[in-house]
Order: C-alpha cells, then sequence, then structure tokens
C-alpha cells in the first residue's frame, strides 16, 4: 500500500520513538532477561483495595482535578515530605509522566531554553524535545550536581525551567544532599528558573541517611510543579500519579487536564486513595523495599563477579537502577545492544539518557527489580562477554 501524503504539525519531525519502549518490546520475548525496564517486582506489588474501585458513582464522568478524596490524601502524602500543599494544589494524572508532558506544553515554545540534569530521564527527553526545547544538561554526581556548573549554566543560558529528579535520579541514581537541595532551590530563587521536580521513586529508598526535603518546599520565590506516582509502588498499569504546583501555575495545569483527556479515571482515583488513608501502607511499603533491597544487593555481587574489570558504578541506595560506566575507550553501548538481544539479555544503553547523545557512548543502565538472583547471575555474565567481545574486536589491529 502506497503510504498517504500527510501534512503533519512540523513538530512531528523532533517526534522520536523512545527507545525504552522499543527495546521493552524486544525484551518481552519469551525466555528473554531484561535489565531493561523499570517495572516493578510484581511479587513484592501490594494488594490492590478493589473493593473501593465498586461503587457505579465512579463510573460517571468526574471533575478534572480530581476526586476530593484522592486530592486530599495526596496532600497529606505529599505534606509527610515536607512539601505543605492543599488540596486544592493536587491534581491527578493519568500517570506522572502527563505532568511530564503538562510541563512541556505550559513550559516550551521552540528554542525555550530548558535545564536537565546529564544524564535524565529518557522519556522526559522525549517530550521536552517534542515541544522544541533547548536542552542544557547540568553535570551530575552521586550527591547532586556540579554547583559551579549549575550557575553557569543558569547565568549564561538562561533555562525558563529546570528538571529535576533528585531522589534516586532515573538513570544516575544520584540522591541530592540536604546541602545540595538547598544551594540548588537558592540558585532557582536568584536566577527564578521555573522547578519541575518528578519525584516517582521517593518511596524505594533503600538505605539514605539524610533528609530528602523537596526542593520546592525550599523555593521562596520561584514557581514549581512537583510530580509524583504510584507506578512504582502500586502497580503501574493502573495510570496513577498526580502533580501539586505553585498556585499561579494551578489554573493553567488543570486547563491542560480538560484539554487532554477531561479527567483520570475514578475507580483508580478511589484505589489510591483507600489505600493511602490504610493502616496497611507503612507494611506494605516496608515489604516492598525490604524485597528491593534484597535484589539489589544480589545484583550488586553479581555485577562484582562479572563487571569488576570492565566498569565502574556506585551501589544505589534507592530507585530501581544500576548505572555503569564502562572502562576504556570503547564503541558505544547501543551498538552493543542487538549482540546482547540476541544472545537473550536486554538492557538500556546510555545514550537514550542524553540530550547530545554521544555522551552516554560508555554508560549503560541495568533494572534490578524483575531478574531473579538466576538470571542476574546468568544475564549478567552473558552482557559481560558481549562486551568483552565488543572490546577484543575493537583492539584487534586494522587490516592495513
Ligand atoms: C523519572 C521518571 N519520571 C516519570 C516516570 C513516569 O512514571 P508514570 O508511570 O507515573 O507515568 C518514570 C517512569 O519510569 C520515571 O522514571
Amino acid at each position: 500500500m502506497s503510504s498517504p501524503d500527510l501534512q503533519l504539525a512540523r513538530r512531528t519531525e523532533r517526534l522520536k520513538s523512545s527507545l525504552v519502549r522499543d527495546i521493552l518490546a524486544a525484551a518481552a520475548r519469551p525466555g528473554m532477561i531484561s535489565f531493561a525496564g523499570g517495572l516493578p517486582a510484581a511479587d513484592l506489588m501490594p494488594q490492590l483495595p478493589l473493593e473501593a474501585t465498586a461503587a457505579p458513582a465512579l463510573y460517571q464522568y468526574g471533575t478534572s482535578e480530581g476526586e476530593p478524596a484522592f486530592r486530599t490524601a495526596v496532600a497529606h502524602w505529599i505534606g509527610e515530605t515536607g512539601l505543605q500543599v492543599t488540596p486544592d494544589q493536587v491534581l491527578a494524572l493519568a500517570g506522572s509522566q502527563q505532568g511530564l508532558d503538562f510541563a512541556a506544553k505550559l513550559l516550551i515554545d521552540e528554542g525555550t531554553p530548558l535545564l536537565c540534569e546529564g544524564p535524565t530521564y529518557v522519556a522526559a527527553l522525549q517530550v521536552f524535545q517534542l515541544f522544541g526545547a533547548d536542552i542544557v544538561c547540568a553535570p551530575l554526581g552521586a550527591e547532586g550536581p556540579d554547583l559551579v556548573a549549575l550557575e553557569h549554566l543558569l547565568a549564561t543560558k538562561r533555562p525558563r525551567a529546570a528538571y529535576l529528579i533528585p531522589c534516586f535520579q532515573n538513570p544516575g541514581g544520584a540522591c541530592y544532599s540536604a546541602a545540595a537541595r538547598v544551594a540548588v532551590a537558592e540558585l532557582f530563587d536568584r536566577y527564578n528558573v521555573i522547578l519541575i521536580e518528578d519525584e516517582p521513586y521517593r518511596s524505594v529508598a533503600l538505605d539514605v541517611d539524610h533528609p530528602m526535603t523537596p526542593i520546592c518546599s525550599l523555593l521562596k520565590r520561584a514557581p514549581w510543579i512537583y510530580l509524583g506516582s504510584f507506578s512504582k509502588i502500586l502497580w503501574p498499569g493502573w495510570r496513577m500519579g498526580f502533580l501539586a504546583a505553585h498556585p499561579a501555575l494551578m489554573p493553567h495545569l488543570v486547563r491542560l487536564k480538560q484539554a487532554a483527556d477531561l479527567h483520570t479515571q475514578r475507580p483508580g482515583q478511589a484505589a489510591v486513595a483507600h489505600w493511602l488513608n490504610s493502616d496497611t501502607r507503612g507494611r506494605d511499603l516496608e515489604r516492598l523495599r525490604a524485597g528491593y533491597r534484597v535484589r539489589r544487593d544480589a545484583m550488586q555481587a553479581a555485577l562484582e563477579r562479572h563487571f569488576g574489570a570492565i566498569a565502574d558504578w556506585q551501589m544505589p541506595r534507592g530507585g530501581l537502577f544500576f548505572w555503569l560506566k564502562l572502562r576504556g575507550e570503547l564503541q558505544a553501548t547501543r551498538a552493543m545492544l542487538d549482540r546482547a538481544l540476541e544472545q537473550g539479555v536486554a538492557f538500556m544503553p546510555g545514550e537514550a539518557f542524553f540530550a547530545q547523545p554521544a555522551e552516554g557512548h560508555q554508560y549503560l543502565r541495568l533494572n534490578y527489580s524483575r531478574a531473579t538472583p538466576e538470571e542476574m547471575e546468568s544475564g549478567l555474565a552473558t552482557l559481560a562477554r558481549c562486551i568483552r567481545t565488543a572490546q577484543d574486536l575493537q583492539s584487534r589491529p586494522q587490516p592495513a
């Protein structure tokens, strides 16, 4: 069939396929060991309070802002982090990804400078680039951004907004120190940068000994949008997330919600509100974290065995990923993906997480929440072999 002559919006030229979703499709093949996605562990997910979703009234249209019970429960939940918001400042979302879409629509015109961490979340890059952001990246260490580089970027590039993932960053695993949070807030206030703070992994804190105060709560002047998700703690298929925002931004965000999908599904809001108000929540999260600790430690041990000589990394203190930097000069990790998939192992190459993909050549992201210890052992052995083979091929003298 010949393809029709499509007249599409100019921005579609910037609409890239998400590498994550492509790899996830390959990773779903039978027998594949996948370290690629960010899927939570099914056996550790809490029991869903389905009884809360049964009232027929929940199947009628609802309000764009969200159910009052959901907004109230989420406002309390956010309050526990140290960010005090009223229910009026909460908007129910179809996953926090929807909040990224709204933030992009609200803040980005073609060429708008936007500050991100380098590396950053791949699907955030996808939507920011679709709307034409001119992305500048602040280099990120284990405890937050390089503050000198950050201030230089703020002063020279004058970004309208910044997108940060301060708790167990995806993909790098960074968790901002208390001091970094204060310093970043001061800089954003000084340069009046709107903060988009994204926190899907806050509740997957495995061993952190400092307060993880949201940076939004430390701002005195700069407006902010705070994003949260239930995907990693209460099943992602529900597509339940939320945002809270500075009062000046809320009316715009509510209109974007109306224009996007009228409102978030009501049974899911009822289930989440029920879980948030229940006394099982604390136990559910403790069980989840305990299970993840075991898996994280198993992955660390398997990585030491198979990657100790070829890569460097820091053990994540939360979140769902290891972020490895391969030693030595190497072909891009993206180029190794096909061979690894052929051998039955999926991973995420580092290129996907940078606005300038070449900056990610030496990196790979590995999820630890899904594989069994046996799969970790054999999958990482296979992956390390693929990398060694690539290194051997590369170091062999080329025929003259
Ligand atoms: C940093 C980050 N933000 C947002 C999301 C999207 O989460 P949700 O399932 O709530 O849309 C993810 C999912 O992996 C993520 O890692």
